[in-house]
């Protein structure tokens, strides 16, 4: 049982002082983040093989909303394996029809081809029960049906519709899949079955989300994930992408979007501030030393780092910090502590009174449960209600404190993840010349008269962590300054995964 029992103290507050001064990151650190940000981009829009991959991805426009078509698409990387039917209706509208299928942990970690076949299976169910047209009848032998597919993981682009596999993130470990061409992969299984659908481009989900904003709003700049991983797309100049010199694309000239897989930053462990929670949730990861960014970040790990804060304060001598000393199955399984919870204190806290009254809490070594006002009491009520139906407490083992205390940890790692997220898109804010660092003043700034730089976002944090936009936004406008930030529209691409793949069939067809 993985836990961290190293906490020996004689306050309790000055544990949770220490634990906060940890978790808290100031601005001139993120600063120092975000040219950490600068430095990898370079080295990875220079050379293949670098830590931040910067791959790119033969998007050479985005779309502006006129697109049209009826395509298949295909998601897998996020929570479910989802098969969609995309009606882009040329006004920036769209309808889609879709099916999730779950991805059991045999099929992430088993045979690649197991993997495949299983998606390969859930297109035809989902052909022959789900989607709105028919696939069946008044086909003439040969037609293909055309597919677009989302691979939300490393994939070394070579065309829209080729790319080998770098790595496996987010708990896929698939053999014999890495270095292998992954539309291929998929085209097999589509062969293996006689289904005559044609796999003609393939999308990471932050570049379908930066397609789908732009089809929904006109343009957009950035596409980015925060959810069960997390990473970042952009346009960028082709002049730029030093790695494809000599190629027909850097030929052409003109911008492409390029897919920066930011989960991977700093890699190295040279500009990220660790605490030992995050020493350990690596350590015990099936990708030890990989993705160091997504793991300060995303859905997938922050449930995980609360778990571990949680265990140590449990654990702690010579007296518990948190619900008398002791633990539950739930609390004591690896991942058995899932984000939602996170967003469901989260919730709770804020609640629907938001005077100062209502947040009012003793301090630690003093808390008394008779001195809060009734206005903060029902908060932590609720909050102690999510801390049993999650972690199977009984009620009565979980104090007012405890209800407090977890949701302080609850706040901390998701405002550092919102603060890092943050810096990630300050640090294409920058690339991109549309803005500079505190001290800077020497940067190009181009692009001055854009009244709106699109952000197209998605994922479970953005989407259900209370304010987390909110927090990303703070941290741009201390990074970059409130001017750009103003002009910085960021806007939830629901389905940007299903549409983008959708978006990118259509530009496929049309080269
Ligand atoms: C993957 C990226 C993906 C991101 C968000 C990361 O783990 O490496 O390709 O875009 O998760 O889903």
């Amino acid at each position: 049982m993985p836990s961290i029992s190293a906490l020996q103290f004689a306050d309790a507050q000055s544990v949770l002082d220490n634990i906060e001064r940890q978790f808290t990151i100031s601005d001139d650190t993120l600063v120092e983040i975000a040219k950490g940000f600068l430095v990898e981009f370079e080295e990875g829009l220079n050379n293949y093989g670098k830590d931040m991959a910067m791959i790119p991805t033969f998007v050479t426009g985005v779309p502006d909303g006129t697109e049209q078509g009826t395509f298949l698409a295909l998601d897998l990387g996020g929570t479910n394996l989802r098969v969609c039917e995309v009606v882009l209706n040329g006004d920036k509208t769209f309808n889609l029809t879709q099916k999730k299928f779950k991805v059991s942990d045999t099929l992430k970690q088993g045979e690649a081809s197991a993997l495949f076949n299983y998606i390969a299976e859930s297109v035809d169910s989902f052909m022959t029960t789900h989607s709105k047209t028919d696939y069946t009848t008044g086909r003439k032998q040969g037609d293909s049906v055309y597919l677009g597919f989302t691979f939300s993981f490393p994939v070394e682009q070579t065309a829209l519709d080729r790319g080998k596999i770098l790595t496996w993130t987010k708990g896929f470990s698939a053999k014999n899949a890495v270095d292998h061409d992954v539309v291929q992969l998929l085209q097999d299984a589509f062969d293996r079955k006689h289904m005559h659908v044609k796999c003609v481009a393939l999308v990471n989900d932050t570049v379908g989300t930066l397609l789908t904003r732009a089809y929904i709003s006109g343009g957009a700049l950035i596409g980015a994930i925060f959810g069960t991983g997390t990473n970042g797309a952009y346009v960028e100049d082709i002049a730029k992408l030093k790695k494809l010199d000599g190629s027909p694309a850097a030929a052409k000239g003109g911008h492409m979007v390029i897919n920066c897989e930011w989960g991977a930053f700093d890699n190295s462990r040279t500009y990220l501030p660790m605490t030992p929670y995050d020493n350990t949730l690596d350590r015990l990861s099936i990708n030890p030393k990989y993705q160091t960014f997504e793991k300060f970040i995303s859905g997938m790990y922050l449930g995980e780092i609360v778990r571990h804060i949680i265990l140590s304060l449990v654990d702690a001598v010579p007296q518990a910090i948190l619900f008398k000393g002791k633990s539950t199955s739930a609390l004591n399984e690896h991942y058995g502590l899932d984000t939602a919870f996170m967003s469901a204190v989260e919730a709770a806290w804020i609640g629907e009174d938001q005077s100062a009254e209502a947040f009012e809490l003793p301090p630690l070594g003093a808390f008394d449960d008779s001195k809060l006002n009734d206005k903060v009491q029902p908060k932590l009520q609720r909050i102690k209600t999510v801390i049993a139906e999650t972690l199977h407490y009984k009620p009565e083992d979980i104090s007012f404190q405890d209800a407090a205390i977890v949701r302080s940890l609850c706040a901390l790692v998701a405002n550092r993840a919102a603060a890092l997220s943050g810096t990630a898109v300050a640090a294409v804010l920058v690339q991109t010349h549309r803005a500079r660092l505190p001290g800077d003043t020497t940067r190009e700034l181009k692009h001055q008269n854009e009244s709106v730089i699109g952000v197209g976002v998605d994922g479970s944090l953005v989407e259900h962590y209370p304010a987390f936009q909110d927090k990303i936004r703070a941290t741009l406008r201390n990074l970059v300054g409130e001017d750009v930030e103003k002009r910085v529209d960021i806007g939830l691409a629901k389905d940007g995964s299903g549409v983008g793949a959708a978006l990118c069939a259509l530009q496929a067809l049309k080269q």
